[in-house]
């Protein structure tokens, strides 16, 4: 079969053929565009729809969401990580059910002023619920334009930026913005993937300037590939009268209103064990001694490979309420009770190894 004739035509026609059936993409609501987009921005697709129902369910709308707590906003967004988005979320939904009756703008400046919706965001809330003539562009636009048009500038430095956006802009066919700027997502996910990328497949071969020069592979010219930094950490499950100790951590904290079991970085000739037990005197002045080893999690965090070596321990002492140092709240619990609290992957880890290993107290 002939492909159309101009590039935005031959993709707006591929995205109608092969658009996967997205939750969101049945009634383009306002509300579930916001929430998909917020979640899409550093998750999976597979993941983020399995989490996108489970939200629904909780927070069907932004009057249920604006009403609920954070304790319950971060508990649905444990497992989706940077959990400041949560936490923006949970905002915007207070500001605009405040200031505008409940529903969520279409006006590109006035999304950008909400708590975690930047350009591409913005783009993409008012191009996709509302078909706004706005141009979105991510890492994976970007990489279709630079392909596309040979566009031989490593993505990130401003002056790429200011390319991409002016070239989604110009690519843009008027009034099929949700369209448009969706297929470039999905051509992005399905076919002109970062690595081994599908031209037998692509709608736009005809037109794709890296494909007639044969250089899709150098396309977008490679960013310099930022180092890994292992880090160890150590923590402690404290145990007493059959109870677990968990503590909430500072809000502006990394991982800010998250729970844990207390630990934190090994220092420098530290062992493992040694960690534990500074860590529990400095941040809660329980005096402890180490039980057992339970597990070694590893777990990647943006630039991180944190390795978290993880114990049983023992009060020493006869006192269980702690002085807080490093937390703003704690609790004894039972180990069931420990799904009802948001934890970091890295402890979230441990709680299910110690699941799969029947543990019981
Ligand atoms: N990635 C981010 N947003 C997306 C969307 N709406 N459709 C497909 N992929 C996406």
């Amino acid at each position: 079969m002939s492909q159309p004739a101009s590039p935005q035509e031959a993709l707006l026609f591929w995205f109608a053929e092969n658009q996967r059936d997205l939750p969101w993409r049945h009634e383009y609501h306002p509300y579930q565009v916001w929430i998909s987009e917020i979640m899409l921005q550093q998750t999976q697709m597979d993941r983020v729809t399995i989490f996108f129902r489970r939200w629904m369910e909780e927070f069907p709308d932004l009057k249920t969401l604006a009403a609920a707590s954070e304790h319950r906003v971060l508990k649905y967004w444990e497992g989706l990580g940077y959990y400041s988005r949560a936490r923006n979320i949970l905002k915007t939904a207070q500001i605009l059910a405040s200031e505008h009756q409940g529903t969520i703008p279409g006006d590109r400046k006035l999304l950008l002023s909400l708590p975690g919706i930047g350009p591409y965001t913005a783009g993409a809330i008012a191009s996709i619920a509302y078909n706004r003539d706005v141009p979105v562009v991510d890492a994976n636009i970007e990489r279709i334009l630079a392909r596309l048009l040979n566009i031989d500038l490593v993505p990130g430095s401003p002056a790429a930026k200011k390319i991409f956006w002016s070239k989604a802009e110009e690519l843009l066919p008027a009034g099929q913005a949700r369209n448009f700027n969706q297929a470039l997502m999905e051509l992005g996910a399905l076919v002109c993937r970062p690595k081994n990328p599908d031209c037998s497949a692509c709608p736009l071969t005809l037109h794709c300037l890296s494909l007639k020069y044969d250089i899709i592979a150098e396309r977008p010219v490679p960013k310099k590939s930022k180092k890994i930094i292992p880090i160890d950490m150590a923590t402690g499950i404290l145990i007493h009268q059959g109870l677990l100790y968990i503590q909430q951590r500072l809000a502006d904290d990394v991982w800010g209103s998250l729970w844990e079991f207390p630990g934190g970085r090994m220092e420098k000739e530290e062992t493992p064990e040694q960690t534990v037990v500074r860590e529990f005197l400095e941040e809660t002045e329980f005096e402890v001694r180490i039980e057992s080893k339970i597990t070694t999690t590893i777990h990647h965090y943006t630039r991180y490979r944190v390795t978290l070596h993880c114990f049983f321990v023992q009060l020493t002492q006869s006192d269980s309420d702690p002085v807080l140092h490093a937390a703003q709240d704690f609790r004894w619990v039972p180990f069931e009770a420990l799904q009802e609290y948001a934890f970091p992957a890295g402890h979230r880890k441990l709680i299910s190894f110690l699941e799969k290993a029947g543990f019981e107290i």
